[in-house]
């Protein structure tokens, strides 16, 4: 209500009841108005609340694309372009405004610190907007087998370079997974090898996801690996010992 009407006293409570009630349809009109003009210009509604939306895709397709993408912008990218621009294409909508380029900076465990592997970030980002707070407890499944299992497993139509070596990392850390490989493989971080094995890992990581992805998609998917923190009461890696050594500290309980 504007100050010209609230501070004159002669004005009746009639007349003020009128005035109030033509500055709200006044404010109708305009805010109409307004939605039109912002609806036009093709704005905004707001952010869009995921989960987004999952259909089906083919594994083997999308480890093709993780491993070709890991050569435009690494890691996490790759993961994460392999699965959203896919969807951008089956589901549209949101996913259509979405610039995956901004999940470059995963890459080399976070900006090249080491710490979660990007690939695991890139599934990550893919889940939550497929899947929401159940793309949580994809990711947690998919962690655990990383860990655990042999990498990598993709074998590139067109390699870049020979990767003879596995190992199981035993961490989804960048730093630990390609440290280990890299001693084992006796090779340089910039060797064309090493790039080869993270975009394969890349390729492998991408594929899995997409797996329990389409075990989600027909209401399919429960998570196996339990809550990290709740299991240990602290949030952490599976190898305590690798840095603790045989004395790993009791968290408190309470
Ligand atoms: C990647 C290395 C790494 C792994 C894996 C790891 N820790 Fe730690 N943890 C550390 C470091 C470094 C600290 C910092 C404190 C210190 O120096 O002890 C720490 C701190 C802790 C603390 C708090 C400090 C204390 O003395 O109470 C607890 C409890 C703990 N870790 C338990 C565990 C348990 C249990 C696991 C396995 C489930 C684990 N950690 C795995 C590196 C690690």
């Amino acid at each position: 209500m504007s100050k010209e009407i609230m501070n004159t006293p002669e004005v009746s409570r009639r007349q003020m009841l009128v005035g109030a009630g033509k500055m709200a349809a006044g404010a109708a009109v305009l805010s109409a108005g307004l939605t039109t003009v912002i609806s036009k210009a093709g704005a905004d509604t707001g952010p869009m609340p995921t989960p987004w939306g999952y259909k089906k895709l083919d594994p083997q397709k999308v480890a093709d694309a993780a491993y070709e993408n890991w050569y435009k912008a690494y890691c996490c990218y790759a993961v994460a372009s392999s699965i959203l621009d896919p969807l951008r294409e089956k589901i549209g909508g949101p996913y259509k405004h979405l610039p995956v380029q901004a999940f470059i900076f995963g890459h080399g465990g976070t900006v090249g610190w080491g710490t979660l592997c990007g690939t695991l970030m890139g599934a990550g980002l893919a889940t939550s907007f497929a899947a929401g707070k159940k793309g949580e407890e994809i990711l947690n499944d998919v962690i655990a087998w990383y860990g655990d299992t042999e990498l990598p497993i993709y074998k590139p139509k067109n390699p870049r370079a020979q990767v003879i070596n596995v190992n199981a990392s035993e961490s989804p850390l960048c730093h630990i997974s390609v440290g280990k490989w890299m001693k084992k493989e006796g090779v340089a971080l910039k060797s064309k090898e090493r790039k080869d094995r993270c975009a394969r890992i890349a390729a492998d990581v991408a594929y899995k996801t997409t797996e329990l992805l389409n075990k989600y998609a027909v209401g399919n998917f429960e998570m196996d690996n339990g809550s990290q923190s709740g299991e240990y009461g602290i949030p952490s890696q599976n190898s305590c010992t690798e840095c603790h050594g045989e004395n790993v500290p009791e968290p408190k309980d309470a």
